[in-house]
């Protein structure tokens, strides 16, 4: 083994301990669109999904068939008839729904029982159960639309999947629910997954699918300057949705995003939208600091939000014991003043309890992210590690490359959060005028994606 594989493989390997700790005995709904497995994606995220479960996280599986219903009425001469962006169920759909469905829980169960030596799979015992946990109505006749056997869901049976996940197993639904007359009803993958993420107020709700997830600027094309926004607060997604039109196609911004932001308003804290594409996006998303595709996350945009002029006081009174013991560089109030609406703060109950302040500088295409500072009584719940996602979002909103800091005591902190120490000459010339020598300070910084 070579010596610059342990140098690699230990450092990565205990990175990745903080987030094994952090998800064990945590529940996450996963949906995976049938395009996922239409594209031959079903043996690796098998692979993956059994990895997470053997790490303490129960799963809960919804499979998407959209793409294998669409082939099944092809192969029938059928026509796949949709409206209001949903699938118009009538009796040949529905036979077409049980076969694709009935197929795919046959492919996924197989793709679980794999355990060949020398694969991620080999020594892995995943069982999968699946069952009648939810009960559906039909969505009826709207705007003159019979949509016959297409429904939405009524009811979960949240105890029977709670009970199946403490036995161990992973839980695999079907977009199917049943009427209390025995009727079955075609439901979607992402609608099934909403539901029972919100009825089991998961930890998580995951769709994996054909898009890599919402753009900082949804309407432009992909380009460098318009990477995937990875952290979306609750409140800017509800913001996003109340402009886009209606989502009919999956690939359309808003077609996950609603099933998102309803998860999180319902008290689902994160929710993720992840591509199938990438492999191991799944892996990479749960256990890598900063992600791969879009979570949406109820953020309780009320507490952490852009400073005003009234939050000075607040400030100062929070900065205070810090610029006093040598950690922060001493900021008067007038300078404050000023400079307040480059502030964001975590507000609660009318206290401050933590900011930093985000100073441009444009022609660098850089930021400088200064007195962040979290209330002492604080300290340790993650709030450093929010109002930092929220001055990230606004330096990309400002079009920079990457924010920085100057630091003298925090260096761990930064580095851990993807920061990397340069030499003060790197230091837009502006700021290179400013930098104390005396104080010596470490310049990191942080390339924003
Ligand atoms: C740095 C600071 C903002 C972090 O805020 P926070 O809300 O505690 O941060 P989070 O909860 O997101 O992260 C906490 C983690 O950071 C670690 N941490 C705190 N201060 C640290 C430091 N100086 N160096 C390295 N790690 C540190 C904690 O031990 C904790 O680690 P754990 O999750 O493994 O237990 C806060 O400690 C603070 O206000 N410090 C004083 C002011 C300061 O140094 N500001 C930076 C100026 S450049």
């Amino acid at each position: 083994m070579s010596a610059v594989f342990n140098f690699t493989f230990v450092p990565w390997f205990r990175s990745v301990a903080p987030y094994i700790h952090l998800h064990r005995g945590k529940t996450f709904v996963v949906g995976i669109a049938g395009e996922a497995i239409a594209a031959g994606k079903l043996q690796h995220l098998a692979q993956d999904l059994a990895l997470i479960q053997s790490m303490g996280v129960k799963i809960v599986l919804v499979h998407g068939f959209r793409p294998q219903v669409n082939e099944q009425l092809a192969a029938k001469g059928h026509e796949a008839k949709y409206s209001h962006g949903m699938r118009i169920t009538d009796s040949v759909a529905l036979d077409c729904a049980q076969e694709a469905a009935g197929q795919l829980r046959y492919e996924i169960e197989a793709a679980f029982s794999q355990g060949l030596p020398n694969t991620p799979m080999a020594g892995s015992t995943v069982r999968v159960i699946s069952g009648n946990f939810i009960t559906a109505r039909p969505v009826g006749i709207v705007d003159g639309v019979d949509f016959k056997h297409s429904g939405l869901v009524r009811k979960v049976d949240t105890k029977g999947i709670m009970r199946t996940l403490e036995f161990g197993a992973m839980v695999l639904l079907s977009p199917f629910g049943f009427s209390p007359t025995g009727e079955a009803f075609n439901l979607t993958m992402e609608e099934v997954a909403t539901s029972v993420a919100i009825e089991l107020q998961a930890d998580k709700l995951i769709f994996i699918t054909e898009i890599p997830g919402i753009r900082i600027h949804p309407g432009e094309a992909e380009s460098e300057d318009n990477p995937i926004d990875t952290e979306l607060p609750l409140a800017t997604a509800e913001k996003l949705l109340a402009q886009l039109p209606n989502a009919t196609q999956p690939t359309d911004t808003a077609f996950y995003l609603q099933h998102c932001a309803k998860a999180c308003k319902a008290g689902v804290e994160r929710s993720h939208i992840l591509p199938f594409a990438v492999d191991g996006s799944l892996l990479l998303e749960i256990y890598v600091h900063d992600g791969i595709g879009t979570m949406v996350i109820d953020e309780k945009l009320e507490s952490l939000r852009e400073a005003t002029a009234d939050d000075v006081g607040g400030i100062l009174q929070l900065i205070e014991p810090f610029e006093k013991d040598g950690t922060l560089v001493k900021r008067d109030r007038t300078e404050i003043e000023r400079d307040a609406d480059l502030y964001t703060v975590i507000e609660h109950d009318g206290v401050i309890f933590g900011c930093a302040a985000l100073y441009p500088y444009p022609e660098a295409k850089t930021a400088e992210m200064a007195a962040l500072t979290v209330s002492p009584h604080s300290q340790g719940q993650g709030d450093g590690e929010r109002i930092l996602k929220r001055v990230e979002q606004r330096a990309r909103l400002m079009g920079l490359d990457s924010i920085f800091v100057l630091t003298t005591r925090t260096m761990h902190w930064f580095i851990k959060r993807g920061f990397v120490p340069v030499d003060p000459e790197w230091l837009p010339e502006a700021r290179k005028r400013k930098y104390n020598v005396n104080r010596k300070s470490q310049v990191l910084v942080k390339k924003l994606a």
